[in-house]
């Protein structure tokens, strides 16, 4: 008896993974719940495991595998995505199990190459939509470009209606309740939220694409087993998640506004709290501001919130001709992340030369959010005059949004 265990997901696969309980920082991304790094043993007449976990969870996976089966028993790998996440512990697996093959996507086996540099790993490309048997078991392999590297596959296991995911429908979430339905609902939209946000916004024509190529090759599952985060189980559970991820990609505008700040002396934030103020008072009850100075809020949770909005609002005090460090950061991120159809406009005060507010005008072009009505600039304090502008802004978002969201 070991300490780690298996679970046992259907008749035939079995979780092996690892729950990282401690991640906090994925590359940039603030983890708050932890994370998992779901790999999968497929039993049958020919062994299969799919994808492996982060380099320094090899013992605690192995452990797993070991408490269900001898390692050396399995005859085949799949790698859906060569991110380390999911291909760390790839090399050390094929050195103990000595696959047959390692199976991944075209443009996987080349990243496993480059990343491995593998002369005897005997990786394997398989096309798009290419069926294969391996003993009793019945796969179909569909390439995800992009969702989320250029190599990401899908792997659907025909016997029991399995979708092996990789990245796909995951999201950080460290839990011992193995089933989406095992969780807190609230917790599990806005997991998957945030990491939709985070992880795939930039890439959502790809994820159409995804969701469109599951009709396409007639994969009906009955089960979404992705590499992060708890098992999708049953058609009600998979058809919600399908169809956020379908909403989430067409990047609709939502009644919400973002107002990201930082502040110096306290000017900014009080036209922050001013246009917050105003569109509240004339957008009505279903109006959302979501207020955000970056002196407590991080990107990742900012990214989150903006996934369902559809006003940006940035101000920033000038500093030194620029804008202030933490505001580049949020910009340089957001701007990766490529959020479409905002509107919004910017702000923020200076004492002699209001350069803060060309560079943020310069920034929103780059982010291709519509502007409306002028920025507000306040010299040192603002004056009276100065948050009647900032109310008039508040007031003009409010009334291009509700439009927006009744036409
Ligand atoms: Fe979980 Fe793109 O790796």
């Amino acid at each position: 008896m070991t300490t780690l265990q298996a679970i046992k997901i259907t008749e035939r696969v079995y979780w092996v993974g690892a729950i990282d309980w401690g991640l906090r920082d994925f590359h940039g991304y603030r983890t708050s719940r932890g994370s998992t790094y779901n790999a999968y043993l497929i039993l049958g007449e020919q062994p299969i495991l799919v994808d492996t976990v982060k380099a320094n969870f090899w013992s605690e996976m192995l452990t797993r595998i070991n408490s269900i089966i001898d390692p050396t028993k399995i005859k085949y790998i799949i790698s859906n995505h060569s991110e380390m996440d999911h291909s760390g512990c790839l090399l050390k697996a094929i050195d103990l199990i000595h696959p047959k093959k390692v199976f991944a996507s075209k443009s996987g086996a080349q990243t496993l190459q480059e990343h491995f540099h593998c002369s005897h790993c005997l990786i394997t490309p398989v096309k798009n939509g290419e069926k294969i048997q391996l003993g009793n078991t019945d796969l179909t392999f569909m390439e995800t470009k992009m969702v989320h590297w250029p190599d990401s596959m899908f792997t659907y296991f025909e016997n029991e209606g399995v979708l092996f995911s990789q990245d796909g429908f995951g999201m950080h979430l460290a839990s011992e309740h193995f089933f989406v339905d095992m969780n807190e609902l609230s917790v599990i939209r806005y997991e998957a939220a945030k990491y939709y946000a985070n992880i795939l916004l930039p890439y959502s024509s790809q994820v159409i694409t995804t969701l469109d190529s599951l009709v396409v090759f007639n994969i009906k599952p009955q089960l979404i087993a992705p590499d992060h985060g708890p098992v999708w189980r049953g058609e009600k559970n998979i058809h919600y998640i399908t169809e956020l991820w379908r909403k989430w990609a067409r990047q609709e505008s939502y009644l919400k506004t973002i107002i990201i700040y930082d502040t110096m002396w306290q000017s900014t934030e009080k036209m922050a709290i001013t246009i917050a103020d105003s569109i509240t008072a004339v957008g009505g009850d279903g109006v959302e501001v979501r207020v955000m100075p970056l002196s407590g809020s991080h990107r990742s949770d900012i990214a989150v919130e903006l996934l369902e909005a559809g006003a940006l609002l940035i101000g920033s005090p000038t500093i030194n001709q620029q804008i202030f460090p933490t505001i580049a950061d949020i910009i340089c991120y957001l701007k990766g992340l490529k959020r479409k159809n905002l509107i919004g406009q910017v702000f923020g005060s200076y004492g002699w030369g209001a350069e803060s507010i060309k560079i943020l005008q310069e920034e929103f072009k780059n982010m291709a959010v519509e502007t409306i009505a002028e920025p507000v600039k306040a010299k040192y304090i603002p004056t009276d005059d100065t948050l009647t502008a900032c109310r008039i802004l508040g007031e003009k978002i409010a009334t291009v949004l509700n439009d927006r969201n009744n036409d």
